[in-house]
């Protein structure tokens, strides 16, 4: 059962010279489950890859606890702590083949050449890359040399894998499609993995969960659909969900139709809607007071289209860019000053400078406390 267990971890980094100590993981606590697929995912310098190097044991730990399978890691050597983990620079040696730089590590751990032999084939041929063995790195794609790296992480048996932004040198097709062959790997080997990535469609596409991070923080553990639908904070509802959820700040006020949200812009015209009552009770204690509403760029619909009616008009709003993907169409929006973005079906056409009225699903908004940024569950 290789659970990772990971209690009030903590990293400070020494500062020298004029740069003051710095803590970049501060106090986490996450419990990664048997042959989970748990990804760490976060914006740059968030503290994902100081975390995994920690379980890995490549960088010391300030304080806490690191478990692997219910046994405390803390003071083991990398070697000891079955595990194996893949760099986003691959680190293959150049003037190795492929066979070679596989079985290395296995050499030196002395394992017999037969049993080298048989485990490299093994994973050459789980990643198809058996034609390959004689080659060079050099003489590889970025695909294949990734490949490698993983084969060599895969001879080691390991009871946990961890991948610290394996994918992030391959082109965009190649980045799909290795994202299905490692999570079709993940299924065939049945082992922990711990992925980090900073891509929030890599994490929603590959992980059982996924532990957002941010400032050395985690800000919420959850499976992919319970992060979009139910963001725990702004910072989750802004950072999971392409384009990103749009926020609009303004109080809750009690007019003739019930709770009523009101955005509070400098000028112009500005988004006024009525809550739905789930959301009205939630926010009882807010009224009169500032509040946060958020809404996903594919919640918010143009009233006039054909789809559009089911939904709350809400306001108007002017384009200021349209952006058609063929399936869809963004819409960049400014109201009263305010910029946001809507995904509206394609079919329709806009021109700059249109206004557009606007319809928000009231069921698929979230409010959000302004001071603590928290959501209204
Ligand atoms: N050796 C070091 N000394 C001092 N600070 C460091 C050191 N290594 C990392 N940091 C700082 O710690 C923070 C976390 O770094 P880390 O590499 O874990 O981020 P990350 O989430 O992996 O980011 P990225 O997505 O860019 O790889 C960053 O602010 C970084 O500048
Ligand atoms: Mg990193």
């Amino acid at each position: 059962m290789a659970e990772v267990s990971l209690k009030d971890l903590s990293k400070v980094y020494a500062g020298s010279g004029k740069s003051p100590p710095f803590e970049a993981v501060q106090g986490i606590n996450l419990e990664v489950r048997d042959k989970e697929f748990m990804v760490l995912v976060g914006p740059s310098g968030c503290g994902k890859s100081t975390t995994l190097r920690m379980i890995a044991g490549l960088e010391e730990i300030t304080s806490g606890e690191i478990s692997i399978e219910g046994r405390r890691v803390n003071d083991l050597e990398p070697k000891a702590r079955d595990i194996a983990m893949v760099f986003q620079s691959y680190a293959l040696y150049p003037h190795m083949s492929v066979f070679d730089n596989m079985a290395f590590g296995l050499k030196l751990k002395k394992v017999p050449k037969a049993e080298i032999h048989k485990r490299v084939m093994i994973a050459a041929e789980i990643l198809g890359i058996e034609s390959l063995l004689d080659r060079k790195p050099k003489a590889l794609s970025g695909g294949q040399r990734q490949r490698v790296a993983v084969g060599r992480a895969i001879v080691r048996d390991p009871t946990v894998f961890l991948f610290d932004e394996p994918l992030s040198n391959l082109d965009a097709k190649m980045r799909v499609s290795m994202r299905a062959e490692l999570s079709k790997l993940h299924s065939r080997l049945g082992v922990t993995m711990i992925y980090v990535t900073h891509d929030q469609v890599e994490a929603m596409t590959m992980g059982d969960r996924i532990c957002v991070m941010n400032d050395g923080r985690i800000m919420q553990v959850a499976e992919p659909l319970d992060l979009y639908n139910s963001p725990e904070n702004i910072f989750v509802a802004g950072f999971i969900g392409s384009p990103p959820m749009n926020f609009f700040r303004g109080r809750l006020i009690e007019d003739e139709g019930g709770t009523c949200f009101a955005e509070r812009n400098q000028d112009g015209p500005s988004v006024r809607l009525a809550l739905s009552s789930r959301l009205a009770e939630l926010a009882d204690s807010y009224l009169g007071k500032e509040i946060v509403l958020g809404i996903r760029p594919e919640d918010i619909a143009d009233a006039d289209s054909r789809s559009g009616g089911s939904k709350q008009s809400c306001g108007t709003a002017r384009v200021e860019v349209c952006e058609p993907m063929g399936a869809e169409t963004f819409l960049y929006l400014n109201s009263g000053g305010h910029e946001f973005i809507a995904k509206v079906q394609s079919g329709e056409r806009y021109a700059v400078g249109q206004h557009v009225k606007l319809s928000f699903d009231v069921d698929k908004t979230h409010l959000f406390d302004p001071e603590t940024e928290r959501a209204l569950t």
